[in-house]
């Protein structure tokens, strides 16, 4: 299975997946992207061998149609049989969703269906929430919605800043999102759950 992953910024999370990605594992990474030029990630995919593309959205000026059709354009090149959103913080709408639906999954830095969208660990500490974590999902049109495929659980610990909690749940997604990968191309989808 060929594997392309979206990123926005430093790409801690496609690192973990492409790492993950050796021996008798059933995926490969072919494409590394990013909507922005200056995303840390892109330099560390190229320092482990794997081809980038930068796909910036400003110059489609919020025509989201337009952008998402390049993007489908870039992607359908490199030919995935599936597309890893990593730290991708841009929202596909049901066009470019419906034509790789099935095929697209994501990592959220939340207890799904809990604190969809942004500011998770915040909003998280705000409720008083006494455990956290992330969520693997299938991308469907809906934000942040999707059939779960894996979930990791950490505690909030007593005086948790979201910057602590955040580096928390994401030690737990490095571990979680490379399982669900796994797991998904290997035609499973069982939902993993990790503590
Ligand atoms: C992190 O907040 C992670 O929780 C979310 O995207 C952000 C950046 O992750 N998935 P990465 O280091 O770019 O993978």
């Amino acid at each position: 299975k060929r594997v392309a992953i979206l990123i926005s910024g430093g790409g801690s999370n496609m690192v973990s997946l492409v790492r993950s990605m050796t021996g008798d594992h059933p995926a490969r990474p072919c494409l590394v992207l990013a909507n922005s030029a200056d995303a840390g990630g892109l330099a560390r995919a190229a320092e482990m061998g794997i081809a980038t593309e930068v796909l910036d959205h400003r110059p489609f000026k919020g025509d989201r149609g337009q952008f998402e059709n390049a993007l489908h354009t870039v992607i359908s090149g490199y030919a995935p049989d599936i597309i890893c959103l990593a730290g991708f913080m841009r929202v596909l709408t049901e066009g470019f969703v419906s034509r790789w639906q099935g095929r697209m999954i994501n990592i959220h830095p939340s207890l799904l269906p809990k604190y969809r969208g942004l500011h998770t660990h915040a909003r998280a500490l705000e409720a008083g929430e006494t455990e956290a974590g992330c969520t693997v999902h299938e991308v469907t049109a809906a934000l942040d919605d999707g059939p779960i495929l894996g979930q990791a659980r950490v505690p909030v610990l007593d005086g948790d800043t979201p910057e602590a909690l955040a580096a928390r749940v994401l030690e737990m997604e490095h571990q979680l999102y490379p399982a669900a990968l796994r797991r998904f191309a290997a035609g499973d989808r069982t939902p993993i759950l990790l503590e």
